[in-house]
Order: C-alpha cells, then structure tokens, then sequence
C-alpha cells in the first residue's frame, strides 16, 4: 500500500501548524499523541522531507452511523437488519496556511480515503463520514462528492465509490 502521508511521531515539527482554524491547530499541538495513545484515533502527516515540518494532518477512527440517516436511495439496498452502519470517521483534516492552493488538501484527502479502502478489506466499513468545521469546508468536501446526512453536519462518501478510484 502506498501512501504519501506518515503516522504522526516525535520528529515531526508541529508546534508552528497553523491552517486558519484554531481547534485544528490546537488539536495537532495538543491532543493528536495523546489520541493516539489512547487509541481513540490515529493521526497521518504529510511533511516537507527535508525538515520533517508538517504541511498538513488527518485523522481517523472507526465510527458508525444510525441506517435511517443513510439517504433512501443508498439505505434502499442495505440489509434492514442492520440498525447501525459501520463507517470509518475522517475527523479532521487540514493543511498549513502556507502550503494551502497547492493541491495539498486534494492529495491528503485522497491518501486518507485511499488508507480507507485499504483498511476497510480488512475490517468492513461502509463508507468514510466527514465533520466540516464550517461551510468553507463543506464546499471543499462536496467537490470531492461526499454527501450530506440530513440533521447532523456530517457528510459521507460509499466505500464502494472509493474503491472505484482505487480499483
Ligand atoms: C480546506 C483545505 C483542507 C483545502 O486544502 P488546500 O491544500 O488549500 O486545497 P487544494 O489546494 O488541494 O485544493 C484542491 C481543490 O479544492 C478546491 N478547494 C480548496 N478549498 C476549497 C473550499 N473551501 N471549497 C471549495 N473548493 C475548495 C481548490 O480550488 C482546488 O480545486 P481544483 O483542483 O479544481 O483547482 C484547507 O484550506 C484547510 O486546511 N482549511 C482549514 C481547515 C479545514 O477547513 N479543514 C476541512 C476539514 S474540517
């Protein structure tokens, strides 16, 4: 499997992150390793090689989401037997202000649906579910075609669509 980001360690320089967003920065700087340790979610960078800063994160975590939020057209051909969908949650993603409109953002975002995919062969999910922090990003994440889930601000986007990108 090949991804261009890295699990976040102790070499990576994170301390000046800074995407525009200060829960994002703040999430980086102070609670990323204690996450990880924890096991409630793991955290991928993507660095400048040459002095390991951070030019942008994500994470993920396992996550599901109730069948009748899932849109009618999709919840249609899912077993009715299965109250709760299994999804894999991207929680946060962002990218430094000063490496921001450099396609950064799409080829984070691609590597952490790519990981996805991977991981869900192994351990099903059915789709990878988004939190926008604002409207901003959800117009980042609609161009990529996640889909609204109705009463929660969350979006998502089927695991069988990724895997066509992939496949
Ligand atoms: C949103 C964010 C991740 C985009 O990263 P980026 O590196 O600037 O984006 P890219 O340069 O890779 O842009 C890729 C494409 O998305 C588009 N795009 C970028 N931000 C967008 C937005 N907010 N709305 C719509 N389109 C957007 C770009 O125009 C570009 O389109 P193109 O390929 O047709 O030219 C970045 O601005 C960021 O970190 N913002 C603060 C944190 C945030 O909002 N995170 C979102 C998840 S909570």
């Amino acid at each position: 499997m090949s991804q261009i980001s890295e699990p976040l360690n102790a070499k990576h320089k994170k301390s000046d992150f800074s995407c525009g967003k200060e829960m994002l920065d703040n999430y980086l700087h102070k609670q990323a390793n204690q996450d990880i340790k924890r096991k409630l979610s793991a955290c991928f960078v993507i660095k400048e090689v040459e002095t390991d800063l951070v030019k942008g994160y994500y994470t993920l975590s396992n996550n599901s989401i109730p069948l009748e939020l899932i849109p009618n057209e999709i919840r249609k051909k899912l077993p009715r037997s299965y109250k709760v969908i299994p999804t894999t949650l991207l929680g946060r993603l962002a990218i430094d202000n000063k490496f921001q409109g450099q396609g950064i953002g799409k080829l984070i975002l691609v590597d952490a649906l790519k990981r996805s995919y991977e991981l869900s062969k192994t351990i099903g999910s059915f789709a990878v579910v988004v939190d926008p922090i604002d409207k901003n990003a959800e117009r980042f994440y609609d161009k990529y075609g996640f889909i609204k889930l109705p009463d929660s601000g969350k979006m998502f986007l089927p695991m069988k669509t990724i895997g066509q990108l992939f496949e």
